[in-house]
């Protein structure tokens, strides 16, 4: 029997799920400073959801869904993103006016495993719904940027679009199929069968990039409500000192985009890789599912990305390691106390000797120590240079005053 993880996935354990805990706790802090409440939706859902919701003709609904039929007979599919299953829940609920979430946890898309690509994937990501202003696709846009800033993932930029509405984007999407017709035979396969279907895509093309340098631009052709909506996101972005570049062809991987469309990038990761977020507007999407209408606009982030590239060393996993000259029920007690004032603690329960002891604490990268010699006398607190006996009780505070 083999011990890997099916390919695509990974087992994270520490050290290197040291970071991975710092940066979700960093998350659930900056998505509770813009008010989104947490909300969680099912795994899986019904295979039409994504179908109607994320679009049919996408690359992740035709190839890259986990899509099994149930005991009932139902067809279900593990979630790929988290947009269209919140979208279905707010719905649900039945909630009127503006409505906050903020979502974590894994995806699952049938992809080409690499470094920054995987079959199973974290993301953390946030919608706010019923609401149309360009304050809210700013506000939006400024959590992800202060929130990947904080945990400092190196070479952050902004790219930022407009994808136009259901006004100007069939004039738009027919000037640049004819622009594509007209250079088919410099096109790649895969670019000339979207011609038809889904020319927007071609922009997306690595492989036809240097063909399409003069390719129109949606924001060129926007309507004048699109044009004032984008100009007010941006104007915002301004106020906020939220640095971003524009990009024409920006168009993203899924259907539902209306709008505003950005995407998070990190310059230093491998280019196939860099996104390490992206989002946008959605204004037709809960009309798409089935809902009443229910413009709205959201981010996710990779958080398997964001760990390969941020720059940000990981903090000890605890504070003190407790080691005991007597026994390790000692130290066990010693470090319930220590634990009960908040302090984060660890100890060798194997009654190894003193010597032993020590090397674990130095293998734990705790940067206090806290010698136990009788059970009901001081103890020896050890903190760099320093070097000191305490009754237990007062060892909180003495290294509280030095650990943060
Ligand atoms: P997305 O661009 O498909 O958007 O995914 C967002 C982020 O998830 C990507 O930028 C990337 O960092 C990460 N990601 C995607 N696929 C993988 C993978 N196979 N392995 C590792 N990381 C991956 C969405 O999912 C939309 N639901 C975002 C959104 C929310 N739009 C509006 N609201």
């Amino acid at each position: 029997m083999s011990f890997q993880p099916p390919p695509g996935t990974d087992d994270i354990g520490a050290p290197q799920s040291h970071i991975w805990r710092e940066v979700l706790r960093e998350w659930e802090t900056w998505a509770d400073c813009y008010g989104y409440p947490l909300v969680m939706t099912p795994l899986f859902e019904a295979t039409d959801l994504f179908e109607r919701g994320v679009g049919d003709a996408t690359e992740v609904v035709t190839k890259q869904m986990y899509t099994f039929t149930d005991k009932g007979g139902r067809s279900v599919t593990l979630r790929h993103e988290g947009t269209a299953g919140v979208v279905r829940a707010f719905l649900n609920a039945g909630v009127k006016g503006a409505w906050k979430g903020a979502y974590s946890g894994p995806m699952f898309r049938y992809e080409r495993p690499q470094a920054g690509r995987r079959r199973q994937f974290w993301q953390v990501g946030v919608e706010y719904l019923d609401v149309e202003g360009p304050a809210a696709d700013a506000e939006v846009v400024e959590l992800g940027f202060r929130f990947l800033n904080a945990v400092e993932v190196a070479g952050l930029e902004v790219v930022l679009n407009s994808l136009g509405d259901e006004v100007c984007r069939p004039g738009y999407v027919a000037t640049l199929r004819g622009y594509l017709d007209e250079r088919r035979s410099q096109l790649c396969d895969e670019s000339v069968s979207l011609i038809d279907s889904n020319p927007l895509r071609v922009l997306d093309c690595k492989v036809c990039a240097p063909v399409l340098g003069d390719a129109p631009a949606m924001k060129d052709h926007l309507c004048a409500a699109c044009a004032d909506h984008y100009a007010g996101v941006k104007a915002s972005l301004d106020r906020l000192d939220v640095p971003y570049t524009e990009d024409g062809r920006l168009v993203r991987g899924l259907d539902y985009y209306t709008r505003t469309a950005f995407e998070y990038i990190a310059t230093d990761l491998a280019t196939a890789q860099n996104a390490v977020g992206g989002g946008g507007r959605y204004d037709g999407l809960a009309e798409s599912i089935g809902g009443r209408r229910a413009p709205g606009v959201g981010f996710a982030l990779g958080i398997d990305r964001i760990v390969l590239s941020s720059s940000r060393a990981p903090s000890p996993p605890v504070d003190v390691f407790v080691i005991s000259e007597t026994n390790p029920s000692d130290a066990l007690v010693a470090s319930s106390v220590l634990r009960s004032e908040g302090l984060r603690v660890d100890f060798d329960t194997e009654g190894r000797s003193v010597k032993a002891q020590f090397k674990v604490a130095s293998r734990s990268a705790a940067p206090a120590r806290v010698i136990v010699s009788d059970s009901s006398g001081p103890v020896g607190v050890r903190y760099g240079n320093d070097n000191i006996d305490l009754p237990i009780g007062e060892v909180a505070e003495w290294l509280m005053q030095r650990l943060r």
